[in-house]
Parts: structure tokens; sequence; C-alpha cells
């Protein structure tokens, strides 16, 4: 079975789409087959994988399209390091599909629907989602099998954690997911462990998540280096592969691998 990860959160510059190209750099040098969906207008998955800008029908605007006929617009991305790894490219033209979404018979459902209609042969799907929890984070929840929530450590994030559980579990029942996406945890991003206040919110919303049984993954260090590296295209493990932040990210990929191996089972 294929997995679908959605990277979701309520908060704008969480480290969504840095989270979604980092893992699609990691599990496609793992040697699995990935698509990168870039569900969100803003289009920062073209930047940060250094392709340039898309026309529309070359992005998922046109696969949710009525006459989209299966020729996924995929492009390959770090061609040089890896030949797993593609993106669904996004763009401006996203925000005239949100509002065809809300009106069509389907809407919540046909990303869904496009995967199971035309479907993929890659083994992981991601989609980066916008932060605006609206219809285009709805046609992610609904073709998703697996959530992942990136997170800031700020005073604020206990009280948007909680509200995008209820956003989650709200949308699973009115959506009727079944089986409903498995939430593999949250990540606390942009990590500073100088800071007092980064160590009392995080001490504080472990737990918190951990009596829900929601995992709250090891951090994501602050580095100024990601910036450098997404400016540059490249995920940090290509642009500065000794930096100590690449090893943040292994206990999310040693998850995923576990994940898929069992949907091979
Ligand atoms: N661990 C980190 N340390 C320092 N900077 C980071 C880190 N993670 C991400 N950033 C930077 O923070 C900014 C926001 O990250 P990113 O774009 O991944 O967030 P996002 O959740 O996708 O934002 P949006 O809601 O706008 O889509 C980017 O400039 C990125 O390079
Ligand atoms: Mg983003």
């Amino acid at each position: 079975m294929q997995l679908r990860l959605a990277l979701l959160s309520n908060a704008g510059g969480s480290g969504k789409t840095t989270l979604a190209t980092h893992l699609a750099y990691l599990l496609g040098r793992q040697g699995f087959k990935v698509a990168l969906m870039d569900l969100d207008p803003q289009g920062s998955v073209s930047l940060f994988c250094g392709l340039s800008r898309p026309r529309i029908q070359d992005t998922i605007a046109a696969v949710l399209q009525e006459s989209f006929s299966g020729d996924w617009p995929l492009v390959p991305i770090w061609q040089d390091k890896l030949d797993t790894v593609v993106a669904c490219q996004g763009e401006m033209g996203l925000v005239k599909t949100t509002s065809e979404l809300v009106l069509h018979e389907r809407g919540a459902y046909l990303l869904g629907d496009r995967l199971q209609d035309y479907p993929l042969p890659q083994d992981v799907i991601i989609f980066d989602c916008p932060a605006t929890l609206g219809p285009l984070p709805l046609i992610a929840l609904s073709a998703c099998t697996h959530l992942l929530v990136p997170m800031q450590v700020e005073p604020k994030s206990a009280d948007g954690a909680g509200k995008l559980l209820e956003w989650f579990y709200g949308n699973f029942r009115r959506l009727r997911l079944n089986p409903e996406p498995k939430l593999l945890g949250f990540i606390p991003n942009q990590y500073d462990q100088r800071l007092a206040i980064h160590r009392n919110i995080l001490g504080q919303l472990a737990p918190q998540l951990e009596k829900l049984n929601i995992r709250c993954f090891s951090p994501i260090r602050f580095s100024s280096e990601f910036k450098n590296a997404s400016a540059k295209g490249q995920p940090l493990q290509m642009y500065r592969p000794g930096h100590p932040a690449c090893a943040d990210f292994d206990p999310i990929v040693k998850q995923i691998c576990e994940e898929l191996r069992n949907t091979h089972d």
C-alpha cells in the first residue's frame, strides 16, 4: 500500500514545506519512490526544490480539474543526486481551485478520487499544505493515510495544537474517513535549547501530547542554514551534509520507514 503523508498545521511558518522537502529527499535517498505535492498557492515547494515557476496547467490545479485524464504533471527534483523524487507543483492558480472545491459535489474527496482513478506508482506521496485550514488541507486530510504536524515552540503552541486536533477529529467524523489517517506526531521545529522559554514550553507540551497518546518527536533545532539551503533549492543534507541539524530528521524518517514496512506486511 502507498503511504500518503500530509504535513498539516494551523500556523504559518511552522516548517511544513521544510519538512515536506527534507522528508522527500531523505526517503528518496533510502531508495523509496516519492511524489511531493504542493497544495499551497504560495508554491514554496518549487522554491525549496530549485524548480522554476510552473504554468497553471503543470500544477496540482490541473489534476483537480474535471478535464483531468490521468496525465499527472510530475517533474523530477534533485536529479543530479537521485532519481527517486518527483514533484507536482503548486502556484497562485490554486486560489481559484479553492473556491471551485467548495462548490464541487466531491470537493473534499477530489484528491483521493484522483489518486484512486489514476494511481501513482510511488511508495510515498507527501502533501505540503497551506496554513489556513480550508478546502486544500481538507482534500489532503481525506486523501492521506498518515499525518505529521510541525510546530514552532511558542506560548501559543499548546492552544494551537488543541485546535488542530479538534479540526482533525471533527473532520475525520464529518468526512467519515475509514480508516482514519494515523497521526504520527508533532514535530517541534526551530528549537533553540539555549532559550529557557523553548525548554519550558516543550517541557509542558510533550507530556500533554503523550497523555493523549500522541508522539512528540525530538525537536529540529534552529539553524539559519535551513534558509540558506532552501534559497539554493536544496535540503540541508545536500547543502551542508555534515551539519548537526541533519540528524534531527532521523527519528521521523525511521518512523516513516517502519510505517512503510507495516503497509507492506
Ligand atoms: N529548523 C529551522 N531553523 C531555522 N529556520 C527554519 C527551520 N525550519 C524552517 N526554517 C525557515 O523558516 C521559514 C518557514 O519555514 P517553512 O516555509 O518550511 O514553513 P511553512 O510552515 O511551510 O510556512 P507556510 O505556512 O508559509 O507555508 C523558512 O524560511 C525556512 O527556511
Ligand atoms: Mg509552506
